[in-house]
């Protein structure tokens, strides 16, 4: 009974969270993205061109500045705060900081997308969907 309740909560935590992230409609102008929400959609934009570049061969632009800021980034269910959180997060900048050097820009992007989907593995699974489509 306790594994039930305990299933059914992240369950539901998962499912608050995909309801944050779906597709613009006349409602949207009233949601105020959280400062994570914020920092997560340039997070995604950031990694399209990037990929872009790495396709075409081209230098990686670097890392806009708030995205390094991630780990104090407010979210809005305060995942911020969580010790989960901040330990996921680690492994998506040190990501960065690969790309940053220029060398071996395919390898380091990889493993910032794994770096994204390990955390939405435990945080909300939503963007799952966002993140499998920016594989190389
Ligand atoms: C350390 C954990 C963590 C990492 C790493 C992470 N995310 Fe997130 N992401 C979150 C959390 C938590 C939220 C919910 C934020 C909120 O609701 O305030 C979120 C929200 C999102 C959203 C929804 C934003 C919206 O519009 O509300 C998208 C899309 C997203 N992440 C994509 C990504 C991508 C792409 C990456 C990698 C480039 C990534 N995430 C890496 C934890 C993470």
């Amino acid at each position: 009974m306790k594994k039930a309740l305990i299933f059914l909560s992240l369950a539901v935590s998962v499912v608050a969270c995909k309801q944050s992230q779906e597709p613009k409609n006349e409602t949207a102008d009233m949601y105020e993205a959280s400062e994570l929400s914020q920092t997560m959609r340039d997070m995604v934009e950031y990694s399209k061109l990037v990929r872009e570049q790495i396709r075409n061969d081209e230098q990686v632009s670097p890392v806009p500045e708030h995205i390094w800021n991630l780990k104090k980034a407010e979210g809005t269910r305060d995942e911020h705060l969580e010790d989960a959180f901040q330990a996921l997060a680690d492994p998506y900048l040190e990501a960065l900081k690969g790309l940053k050097t220029g060398d071996s820009n395919a390898y380091y992007y990889s493993k910032s997308i794994a770096a994204c989907k390990a955390c939405h593995s435990s945080y909300c699974g939503g963007p799952l969907q966002v993140i499998n489509q920016l594989g190389l």
